[in-house]
């Protein structure tokens, strides 16, 4: 069985890569699928067990470091192992940065919580069983991270690699 991590699976890119996974490899494939809409994640865990998946839905904000180790433990505890993570949660924003006032500044504290420490936390406590199963992380980062943009200068930042 293989089994792999993806956190932001209930929409966009996340999801997409589930169905994508579910299609191509089916019963053989343990989905562990994380985001803060339930609704949404059940409703992606529904087109992946059409293919023969099994799929685990983790209501968690990635932002919150007790929830990331959570969603580790709630994997191992169904599944057993982890062979692969995904950290693809993220969220945009856009703006000049001598243009953000210093009262709405804790928004780059937030977009680096989602975007930086939801994959940290995730990484550190999923490590140990990736490197017992010899897995792989992968991470999900932005043109924006590799080339500084004016307008992007925080999401830039939470991107960089
Ligand atoms: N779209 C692009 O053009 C593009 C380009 C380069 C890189 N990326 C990167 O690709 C990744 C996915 O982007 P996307 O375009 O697919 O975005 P999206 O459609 O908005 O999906 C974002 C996913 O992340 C989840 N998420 C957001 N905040 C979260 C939180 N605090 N805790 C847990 N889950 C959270 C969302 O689920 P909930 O709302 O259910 O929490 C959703 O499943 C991001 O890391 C983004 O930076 C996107």
């Amino acid at each position: 069985m293989n089994v792999v991590v993806i956190t932001g699976g209930s929409d966009g890119i996340g999801a997409e890569m589930a169905r994508q996974l579910a299609g191509r490899h089916g019963a053989q494939l343990a989905l562990v699928l994380a985001g803060r809409s339930q609704q949404k994640l059940d409703a992606v865990a529904a087109q992946c067990r059409t293919h023969g998946a099994q799929v685990l839905c983790v209501a968690m904000d990635v932002a919150q470091e007790a929830q990331c180790r959570s969603l580790v433990d709630q994997a191992l505890q169904q599944f057993g192992r982890i062979d692969t993570l995904v950290n693809n949660a993220g969220i945009s924003a856009q703006a000049l940065f001598e243009e953000v006032g210093a009262d709405d500044l804790h928004w780059y504290e937030d977009l680096m919580r989602v975007n930086l420490w939801g994959a940290v936390w995730c990484t550190h406590a999923a490590l140990p069983h990736l490197k017992a199963s010899r897995g792989r992380i992968v991470a999900v980062s932005s043109l924006a991270g590799l080339v500084g943009v004016p307008g992007r200068t925080a999401y830039s930042a939470t991107k960089s690699p």
